[in-house]
Order: C-alpha cells, then sequence, then structure tokens
C-alpha cells in the first residue's frame, strides 16, 4: 500500500451545464450554451442528467463513495438571469449544500464553468470588460447566499478553455474566433476582482499544459502562450514579456489596464489543477485555432494508448506539472481539481481504474518528490454533457442511461470507494 498523507482531500467533481438540465425551470435565462452547435449527434444540456432534480439521490452516491469533498459549479444564469438574483436558483444551491453538509461531504464551489448568461454575451461576452465587473456583483451574491457553510470556492474553470476554445477557434459556445487573447485577460480580471470578495479558501482551476517536443523554442513559445497568460499574472509575475512578443502581429494588448496585473495577483489559497494529457508540439505544422500565435507549429499527441477522447495516456505528465507548478510557487497548495478518462465500457471499466490508478501514483510521485498535493477530485461522479461531444463521451464513475435517468455504478465508483476509504493505492 502507498498512503496519502492524513488529511488528504478525496472527492468528485461534477459542472452544472454538465448534469442539471432544467434549462427553462425556476427563472434560469439561457446561456450560451444553451442552443450553441454544433454538438455531436445535435444533443443539447435541455435535460442532461437532470441532477436539479435527482441532486438528493446524486448526494446520496457522494456519500456512498465516501468522498469528504464534492466540486460542484454554481450556474450564473440560473442565479442571476437578468441581473437580479433569483431565490428559487439560489435556494436550489442552499439545498444542495444543506444536504452536503448533513452526510458529511464539504461543498466546493466553482463560480463559473463555462455557461455564461446569453444576455451578457449580447454584450460581447468576455470581449466586454464589463462582464468581469458583472462577474464579481454575481458572486457575490453567491458567495452571500452560501458564504456561511461553504469553506472552499473556485473562481474560474479552466479560463484557457473558455478564452481559447470559447474565443479562439470557436470550438466551444459562445464559437467567437480570433480573439482568446482579449477573453483570456477579461477571466484574468474576472476573478481578481472576485477573490477577495469571498469567505474561506480560495483558489481558481487552471488546465496547465504539460508542453513536450523535440524544440526548446517551440516548446517554450507553445508554453508561455497556453500556461504563462493565466500563471503569469494569477500568480504575481504579470503577463510574459515573451507571450506579448511572441503575440505582437495579433494583439497589442492594450485591453490591460494600468493596475489591472495587481488586481489579478489577488492572494490564493491554492492552485486548483486539472490534468488529463500532455501536448506535443514541434516546428513544421500549420498550428490549430485554438493555439494562437502557434501558427508554424505542428501539434501531435505522445505515443501509446489513448482514451476514448484520443487523448494519450502519461501518468507522468502529472508528476512532472504538480513539480513543476510547486517548484515555481513554493507556498502554494495544489489541489488536483479534474483527472479522469472517457471510456463508452458501460460498467466493467477495468480501463478507467487503470487510468485513474496510474494517475494517484502519479500524485504520489510528486508528494514524494515534495510537492504539497492536498487533495484530489475524480472527473467525473456521473457520465455527463461532454461540451462539444454531447453524451456521446463518458467520463462517469457512475453510469448514467440517459433514457430513465437510471444510476449505476461502475467498477471504477467501487474501487475509488476502497481507494477513498483506505487512504492509500494498493501496489498489486
Ligand atoms: C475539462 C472540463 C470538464 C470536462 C473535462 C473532461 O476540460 O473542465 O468540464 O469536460 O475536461
Amino acid at each position: 500500500m502507498r498512503r496519502f498523507p492524513d488529511g488528504f482531500v478525496w472527492g468528485a467533481a461534477t459542472a452544472a451545464y454538465q448534469i442539471e438540465g432544467a434549462v427553462a425551470e425556476d427563472g434560469r435565462a439561457p446561456s450560451i450554451w444553451d442552443g450553441f452547435g454544433p454538438i455531436r449527434n445535435g444533443d443539447t444540456g435541455d435535460v442532461a442528467c437532470d441532477h436539479y432534480h435527482r441532486y438528493a439521490e446524486d448526494v446520496g452516491h457522494l456519500a456512498d463513495l465516501g468522498v469528504g469533498s464534492y466540486r460542484f459549479s454554481v450556474s450564473w444564469p440560473r442565479v442571476l438571469p437578468d441581473g437580479k438574483p433569483e431565490r428559487r436558483g439560489i435556494d436550489f444551491y442552499s439545498r444542495l449544500v444543506d444536504l452536503l453538509l448533513e452526510r458529511g461531504i464539504a461543498p466546493a464551489v466553482t463560480l463559473y464553468h463555462w455557461d455564461l448568461p446569453r444576455a451578457l454575451q449580447e454584450r460581447g461576452g468576455w470581449l466586454n470588460r464589463d462582464t468581469a465587473y458583472r462577474f464579481a456583483e454575481y458572486s457575490a451574491v453567491v458567495a452571500d447566499a452560501l458564504g456561511d457553510r461553504v469553506d472552499t470556492w473556485i473562481t474560474l474553470n479552466e479560463p484557457w478553455c473558455a478564452a481559447f476554445l470559447g474565443y479562439g477557434s470557436g470550438e466551444h459556445a459562445p464559437g467567437v474566433r480570433d480573439a482568446a487573447f482579449a477573453a483570456a485577460h477579461h477571466l484574468n480580471l474576472a476573478h481578481g476582482l472576485t477573490a477577495p470578495l469571498l469567505p474561506g479558501s480560495k483558489g481558481i482551476t487552471l488546465n496547465p499544459h504539460v508542453v513536450w517536443g523535440p524544440d526548446e523554442a517551440a516548446v517554450r513559445r507553445a508554453d508561455g502562450i497556453a500556461n504563462g497568460v493565466f500563471e503569469g499574472p494569477l500568480l504575481g509575475r504579470g503577463y510574459p514579456a515573451s507571450v506579448i512578443a511572441d503575440t505582437a502581429h495579433l494583439t497589442d494588448w492594450s485591453f490591460v489596464r494600468d493596475g489591472d496585473e495587481a488586481l489579478i495577483a489577488a492572494p490564493l489559497d491554492f492552485l486548483g489543477v486539472n490534468y488529463y494529457s500532455v501536448t506535443v508540439v514541434e516546428p513544421g505544422g500549420k498550428g490549430k485555432p485554438s493555439w494562437p500565435g502557434c501558427e508554424d507549429l505542428r501539434f501531435s499527441s505522445a505515443p501509446g494508448e489513448r482514451t476514448d477522447m484520443g487523448w494519450s495516456i502519461v501518468p507522468h505528465g502529472l508528476t512532472e506539472l504538480l513539480l513543476r507548478l510547486s517548484r515555481e510557487n513554493p507556498a502554494l497548495p495544489l489541489v488536483v481539481t479534474e483527472n479522469g478518462a472517457a471510456y463508452p465500457d458501460p460498467v466493467n471499466d477495468d480501463r478507467r481504474i487503470a487510468y485513474l490508478r496510474s494517475h494517484l501514483a502519479a500524485v504520489l510521485d510528486a508528494l514524494d518528490a515534495g510537492a504539497d498535493v492536498r487533495g484530489y477530485y475524480v472527473w467525473s461522479l456521473l457520465d455527463n454533457f461532454e461540451w462539444a461531444f454531447g453524451y456521446d463521451k463518458r467520463f462517469g464513475i457512475i453510469h448514467v442511461d440517459y433514457e430513465t435517468q437510471r444510476r449505476t455504478w461502475k467498477n471504477s465508483a467501487h474501487w475509488y470507494r476502497d481507494v477513498v476509504a483506505a487512504n492509500a493505492l494498493s501496489t498489486s
């Protein structure tokens, strides 16, 4: 057995739009994901896992798993549909929090997991600086309603995806192209304005890219554009000069105003890290729409086995990432806020168990080498709406039959329960 430290937080994660459904209930306004396409098979989040109505059953599953924490997100268009607080939406999260606490599960609340109110998109969304101020207002409403009971707060989930897929390649809602850097800055600003308003322990969740490749200059450039744009200002180092230079043909960064970087560097209690795979770059390609500034690079996956997303399975990339982050930010605790794998296997998901086992071993390797990792949240509690892939990709440790909404534990859920109970990974 390899043991995790005492007090290590075990959790499971979800996000509002991916599980809740009930898009037209209790005053919720449309989000940018309602009606967004193309989505595989024409799927929508209209019903998803119907968690809005089945949350009590889902909390029961969390309790049976024995996890100490549940990471979920609050839907902005449910809580502040037209700029004014909607009591019914707020009450839903309040009931969820109460039930979690009754079952001994600590809520970890993400304030933005990509479901921007459509009305704000009509005013420019994350290209409009004002959205950052609206986000702070919305967050204050949630903090006011839940702050007496919620101790762990995450401002944004993966602002890289929100900016570079939502406003760069357009693969994600709202489907805007070629404007990733302005969106990224306004997301950073939203974080900086909001973090000081939150009670308890506060962090942000990034999906830092582990960039590999044979050419040092290519790796440095891709790493700066994907990671430096966020880690620089958020962790007090400002936007890297190399990134400004590498993107000079795309933007003059004039949307960054005096004082913004200081605001964005608001103190953090932890950094949330989502990890799935690595990115390999080399010179001599045609780039990718989600990688502005890397137009001359070729992107590929690491060799070897892949999950159903086509993402290569590279557990030691997670060790490398945790060690890099702790080396660069020695006083900042890290939490793995998402890690998991998509496989179609309904119940006998031994490939998912192998993925989770190898990545938990990678976390242990990072701990052994001195990284301050405080917790791990599996993605995901349930099969759910996987964004542009719709219901085609299943990340859950619990299977969802979308016809009947029946939840069935996969082998990985049983396995995870045992790991959580032992606070250890068996080496056999
Ligand atoms: C992450 C997202 C999460 C889920 C996983 C597979 O990028 O944060 O919502 O889609 O990927």
